[in-house]
C-alpha cells in the first residue's frame, strides 16, 4: 500500500481535458492531412479557422484481406502482414516541456508554460527520440511496433521503457477507456516504479549534452524572427533556415504550410504539381479550391506524371 502514495499526489495535479465527440478522432490527432485514424479507415484532419478539427473521414480498407491503412508515403490501403497503426486517444499537456506521444512512436507534444499542446511528426517516417531530441528511433524498433504502457486501471503508472526521466499515469477518459498521461521527472530525476527519484547517472555530462534544443529536420516551423506573410523556417541539418513560400502563396501558420493565395478549380483532395514551386519533393494537395503544399518523405521526389512521391534511390514508387 505504501506504493499508493506518490500516486495520489499526483492525480491530484493532473489536467484531464473535456469529453469530445467520438465521431471526431482528428480532436485526438491534431496533426493536418491524411492521417490513418485506425487500421480500416484513412481521414483527412483540417483545422478551421476557429482552432477547431474537422475529421473527413477518406477512405475504408479490407481489413479481412489484410490490407491496412498507411499514411507513410503512401496514403491509402497496403497489404501489411500486421496493421502497424497505433491505437490513437487524447494527449494532454501536464507540464511544460517536450513530451513523446504515448500512442505513435512518430508523434512528440511540445507543451509551453501554459500547457498549450504543439502535436509534432517526424517527416521521415521514424519514431523520435526524447535523448536524442531527434528522429532517431527505426520504425521496426519495439518503441514503435508495441504498446508502450499498461493502463488496466486508473492511477496505475510506470516508467516510460525509452527514456525513465518520463512516466506515465493512466487516468480516466469515459468510465470504459483509460489512456496515459505523459509527465517527466525534474531535472536528475528518474521515474522507478512507482516515483521519481535521484538519477545516479545525472553526475555525468549525458545529461548536459542533452540539454541542446535542435529542430527536426524537413519540419516547417514558424520562425521566430519571421518578417512575412509569406517566409516560413524550416528545419535543416538540426538548424531553422528561412524559407520563402512559392510565388502565389503565403505561409498559413496554422496548419504550418503555404497556402495558394488564389481560387483554384480542382476536386478536394486531389494532388497536383505546385505551380512556382522550386523543390522536387513537393507537392500540391487541393483542399476547399486552395492549393497546400506538402513535402514527400525524405529521400523521395514527386513525380508529376503519376503524382506519386518517388524513391530518390530505386525508383520505387511510394
Ligand atoms: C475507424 O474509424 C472510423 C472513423 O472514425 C470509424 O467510423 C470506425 O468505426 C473505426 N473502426 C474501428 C474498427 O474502430
Ligand atoms: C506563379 O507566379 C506568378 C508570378 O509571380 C503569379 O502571377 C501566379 O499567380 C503564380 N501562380 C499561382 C498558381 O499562384
Amino acid at each position: 500500500m505504501r506504493s499508493s502514495l506518490p500516486v495520489f499526489l499526483l492525480l491530484s495535479v493532473l489536467v484531464v481535458g473535456s469529453a469530445k465527440a467520438d465521431d471526431n478522432p482528428c480532436q485526438d490527432v491534431r496533426l493536418s492531412g491524411f492521417v490513418c485514424l485506425n487500421c480500416t479507415t484513412l481521414g483527412y484532419c483540417l483545422r478551421d479557422t476557429t482552432g477547431n478539427w474537422e475529421t473527413i473521414s477518406m477512405l475504408g480498407c479490407e481489413s479481412n484481406h489484410n490490407f491496412f491503412c498507411s499514411d507513410e508515403g503512401t496514403f491509402g490501403c497496403t497489404w501489411q502482414a500486421q496493421c502497424r497503426v497505433p491505437k490513437r486517444g487524447p494527449f494532454n499537456c501536464q507540464q511544460a516541456g517536450v513530451f513523446p506521444d504515448p500512442y505513435d512512436c512518430r508523434k512528440y507534444h511540445e507543451c509551453s508554460d501554459q500547457s498549450v499542446d504543439t502535436p509534432r511528426l517526424c517527416s521521415d517516417g521514424s519514431g523520435y527520440s526524447t535523448l536524442e531530441e531527434s528522429c532517431a528511433v527505426p520504425r521496426e524498433s519495439a518503441q514503435c511496433t508495441e504498446q508502450q504502457y499498461t493502463c488496466d486501471r486508473s492511477g496505475q503508472v510506470g516508467a516510460w521503457p525509452a527514456d525513465n526521466r518520463y512516466f506515465y499515469v493512466c487516468a480516466n477518459y469515459t468510465p470504459n477507456s483509460l489512456y496515459p498521461l505523459m509527465m517527466k521527472c525534474r531535472e536528475g530525476f528518474v521515474f522507478n516504479s512507482y516515483s521519481c527519484v535521484p538519477d545516479s547517472r545525472s553526475m555525468g555530462k549525458e545529461l548536459q549534452v542533452r540539454e541542446t534544443k535542435k529542430c527536426v529536420d524537413n519540419t516547417r516551423y514558424e520562425c521566430p524572427f519571421r518578417t512575412s506573410e509569406i517566409e516560413y523556417c524550416k528545419c535543416v541539418a538540426g538548424e531553422l533556415e528561412l524559407i520563402t513560400c512559392p510565388s502565389g502563396f503565403h505561409f498559413d501558420a496554422r496548419i504550418l504550410t503555404c497556402v495558394s493565395e488564389r481560387v483554384h478549380q480542382c476536386r478536394d483532395f486531389e494532388v497536383l504539381s505546385c505551380p512556382n514551386t522550386t523543390s522536387s519533393d513537393e507537392y500540391c494537395l487541393c483542399i476547399k479550391n486552395q492549393l497546400q503544399i506538402y513535402n514527400c518523405p525524405v529521400g523521395h521526389y514527386y513525380n508529376s506524371e503519376i503524382s506519386k512521391c518517388q524513391d530518390v534511390l530505386n525508383g520505387r514508387v511510394n
